[in-house]
């Protein structure tokens, strides 16, 4: 095993076969770090790591957030951190909804203990993967930082479990910096369409690109926040990296998102447009638990971390497209090697 020599250019990113952590490896690598990566295989992937797995600077261990002492023996095969960036976790709602309890035991139970564990290994910055979910229903839109608290009344044990976590990683005191980055609807390249629940984009792009009409949960009016997964990894490298002192007053908890509404109508449109086809879409009654309305105030972000997203939905939808034809045509992950890949030859 290899040790990180300077001790100051490591980074752990949870969740790495999965579909943000894998881009945010991709571009911490770029940046010259070295990226020790954990993943279970729960949801995530063996060919979102394809493009970056032979790196040298990449390190990879297949192992689950929840063991006890993760980032100690992470620490012993790898050196000091500087940032941990805390992706994993179980994603989908009505999976929460089936299994509260392991929910709460992988999205809040092993959040809190790898925080503890980054404390006392002195990690310099700890950042979680938040989420709108943990804003419950709401009507007044746009959505800020402030908008959840123990009052909300989360539609999941998913939003809950988020919120707790969240809650936890923004009370971590210096030197230890906890940031909490409540991401709204994220889309791109490597999303999943394969489950029902996956994210809308993904489930429109593959049944336009399959030449099948796209259907609609609802009358389409209901409105989302969509934000393309380059700029999320934007806002976690420049929270976990960046030195920029937060002046925003929201305590290390930001929105992520692009501040736009977008009907789900709007979206289907859009893509049978991009993708040439004929506008073909077909509705289906509302799922239960689905929020009419949901979009960010991207203000604390933009003040605290100079980030504002830079991809626009129709650029973004171009390139989630384009991906999709590829995969489309791919065939698969066969040529991945199995098991751990946390020794370079
Ligand atoms: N995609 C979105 O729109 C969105 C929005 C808000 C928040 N988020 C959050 O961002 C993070 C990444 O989401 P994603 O869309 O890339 O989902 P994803 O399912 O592609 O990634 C999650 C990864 O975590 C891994 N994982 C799950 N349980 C694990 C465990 N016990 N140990 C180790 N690895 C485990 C999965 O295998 C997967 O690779 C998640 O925390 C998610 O809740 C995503």
């Amino acid at each position: 095993m290899e040790k990180s020599e300077s001790g100051s250019r490591c980074c752990v990113v949870t969740g790495a076969a999965g579909f943000v952590g894998s881009h945010l490896c991709e571009r911490l690598l770029a940046l010259g770090y070295i990226v020790v990566g954990v993943d279970n295989f729960f949801s995530g992937r063996r060919e979102n790591l394809l493009s970056f797995a032979a790196h040298p600077r990449f390190f990879f261990h297949e192992r689950s957030v929840t063991e006890s002492r993760l980032l100690h023996e992470l620490y012993g095969a790898h050196g000091p951190f500087e940032t941990v960036f805390h992706l994993a976790a179980i994603v989908s709602v009505p999976y929460s909804m089936d299994h509260p309890e392991e929910t709460l035991e992988v999205n809040y139970g092993a959040t809190v203990r790898l925080l503890n564990e980054a404390e006392k290994l002195g990690v310099r910055s700890f950042v979680f993967a938040g989420s709108a979910a943990e804003y419950g229903t709401q009507d007044r839109m746009p959505l800020r930082e402030t908008d959840a608290g123990s009052w909300t009344r989360w539609l999941s044990p998913y939003g809950e479990a988020k919120y707790r976590a969240t809650t936890a990683v923004a009370s971590t005191r210096s030197p230890l910096r906890g940031v909490s980055l409540r991401c709204f609807n994220i889309y791109g390249p490597r999303q999943d369409p394969s489950s029902p629940y996956s994210g809308v984009i993904s489930r429109f792009v593959d049944m336009a690109v399959a030449g099948r009409p796209l259907t609609i949960f609802g009358d389409g009016f209901q409105t989302r926040d969509f934000v393309f997964v380059d700029d999320v990894v934007e806002a976690y490298c420049r929270a976990g990296i960046s030195e920029k002192a937060d002046d925003s007053g929201s305590g290390g908890i930001y929105n992520v998102g692009s501040g736009r509404p977008t009907s789900i109508l709007d979206l289907a449109r859009l893509i049978c447009r991009l993708t040439r086809r004929p506008e073909s879409i077909t509705f289906c009654s509302e799922r239960p638990g689905d929020i009419r309305h949901s979009r960010a105030s991207i203000e604390a972000i933009a003040r605290g971390l100079g980030w504002r997203p830079r991809i626009a939905l129709e650029e973004g939808l171009t390139k989630t497209i384009q991906w999709m034809h590829g995969e489309a045509q791919s065939l698969g992950a066969k040529d991945f090697p199995d098991g751990d890949l946390s020794e370079k030859k």
